[in-house]
């Protein structure tokens, strides 16, 4: 009798993911709506499961954790912006993992009120420090594409001191193997080179950009991504152009690498080009002192027949690749390719990246194009994305520390009471009705 609702809420989970995935079909695939009383439907046809109702996903805290919902405000952008779900102490989502390998992870965090805008927090994956220090004063979505090598991924949020942690939503899906190569050119002040181990480094996504193409939503990507239009991010523009494309774009046939999962088709089908004399160049504020990869996607939408564009791809004022002759790698025109750049970026806090025509293309003809651009922030060590810090992730370790730590996360509760005090009457309802209804699922 006790195992038939667990077994149901497994069920109903299973449903939601066969039904949310429409052509990929993630092996892993937890959407999880924190916070909220009920499922939440999104634009792109994804349902969202409470935290407390999928039998997948088990919430462990230090302290009771608390479901709160926006005050009843006009209209919500998203169905994931009405709940969230606020943390007082350590407090973590183990979720089930049932491919090992690179997963997609999304954090949705909406701000609810002022005291939610000024959290400072830190949320890791297993013993890896995701976000230090992390404050979400307005809306954020916070992308990470990491490697999985563990049954169980512990999601853990961490308050810093005298403060909270909250999450409105959470994506984990299992990442097409194609997403993620292991080589890239390693563009250097001195040299160009091919470097390798890429697949085993953790990505923060800072920009994914569609050159010259109206904004593309989840609704129309593959794996669910936000692409925005370029035009913010240029720095100069001479002798170059915008080109759309009505056709078909072409996939090499039985090819592992390159799918509509690596990009989704509009995202080809328009791109900025420069003819022989001219140059494009594009300018992401960045953090400094960090190593990027930059992913530049190129598709052959312009050209007549084969070998006509050759041009030169700048990286941080580096050239990059010269002469790049697309139709001559792909084989094909209008065959998507792409090409990832590993670079530092030392001092000046902005990743600049560039398109010039080529001598070897006929003046006054497109020369060269680029069509997306995806920028990524590399992780600084192997303890976390921003370096090593003494954030204790480890819950199990937290949660066995026993009665001496019960106290310790009475003070959690205290100091976050100075700052929610009408939450945390809430909470002391919330545990009470718990507790009187036996149903306790967070300890
Ligand atoms: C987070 O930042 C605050 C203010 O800059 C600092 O006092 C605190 O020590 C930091 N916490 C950690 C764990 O680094
Ligand atoms: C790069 O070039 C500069 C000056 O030309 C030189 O001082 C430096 O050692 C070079 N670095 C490498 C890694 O070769
Ligand atoms: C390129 O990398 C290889 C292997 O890491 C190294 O042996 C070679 O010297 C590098 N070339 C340049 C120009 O830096
Ligand atoms: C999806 O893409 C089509 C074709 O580009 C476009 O007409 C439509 O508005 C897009 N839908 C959304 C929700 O972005
Ligand atoms: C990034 O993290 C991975 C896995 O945690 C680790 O193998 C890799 O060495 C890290 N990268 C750096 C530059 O430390």
């Amino acid at each position: 009798m006790a195992s038939s609702p667990g077994l149901a809420a497994l069920l109903l989970c299973a449903l939601f993911t066969a039904s949310a995935a429409s052509r990929f079909a993630p092996a892993d695939n937890h959407l999880i709506a924190c916070g909220a009383t009920a499922p939440a439907l999104l634009p792109d046809g994804r349902r969202f499961i409470p935290d407390s109702g999928c039998a997948s996903t088990r919430l462990r805290s230090q302290s009771p954790t608390l479901p709160t919902t926006a005050p009843n405000s006009p209209a919500a952008p998203s169905p994931l912006h009405a709940a969230a779900r606020v943390f007082s102490c350590h407090a973590s989502y183990d979720l089930a993992i049932r491919r090992r390998g690179h997963h997609v992870l999304r954090l949705h965090f909406y701000p609810l009120d002022s005291t939610l805008a000024a959290a400072r927090f830190h949320v890791g994956a297993g013993d890896f420090l995701l976000l230090h220090n992390f404050t979400a004063s307005s809306p954020i979505i916070k992308e990470f594409l990491l490697p999985v090598e563990t049954d169980v991924l512990a999601l853990t949020f961490v308050p810093d001191a005298g403060s909270a942690a909250f999450v409105n939503a959470i994506e984990l899906f299992s990442a097409p193997e194609e997403l993620v190569g292991d080589i890239a050119t390693l563009v250097t002040p001195n040299a160009t080179n091919q470097t390798t181990g890429l697949s085993s480094q953790v990505l923060d996504t800072l920009y994914r950009v569609t050159v010259a193409g109206h904004k593309v939503t989840p609704f129309n990507d593959t794996l669910w991504r936000t692409w925005v239009n370029d035009e913010g991010f240029l720095l100069s523009k001479e002798s170059s152009g915008t080109r759309s494309f009505g056709g078909r774009i072409a996939y090499p046939k039985d090819s592992r690498l390159m799918t509509r999962e690596v990009a989704p088709d509009n995202v080809y089908s328009s791109a900025r080009s420069v003819d022989s004399e001219g140059t494009v160049t594009w300018g992401f504020p960045v953090p400094a002192g960090n190593r990027y990869l930059v992913r530049m996607h190129f598709c052959d939408i312009v050209s007549k027949a084969m070998y006509q564009l050759y041009f030169n791809i700048y990286v941080n004022g580096r050239l990059a690749v010269k002469d790049f002759d697309i139709s001559g790698t792909t084989g094909y025109l209008a065959y998507p390719y792409y090409i990832d750049f590993v670079v530092d970026v030392e001092d000046e806090g902005m990743l600049k990246l560039a398109i010039t025509g080529s001598k070897m293309s006929r003046p006054g003809e497109a020369s060269g194009l680029l069509n997306a651009v995806e920028i990524m922030r590399m992780n600084k060590t192997g303890g976390g994305m921003d370096g090593d810090f003494p954030v204790i992730l480890d819950m199990d370790y937290l949660l066995s520390k026993g009665i001496g730590e019960f106290a310790r996360s009475l003070l959690c509760g205290l100091v976050f009471a100075g700052l929610f005090l009408v939450l945390v009457t809430l909470v002391m309802k919330l545990r009470t009705e718990l507790k009187n209804s036996g149903m306790l699922w967070s300890h």
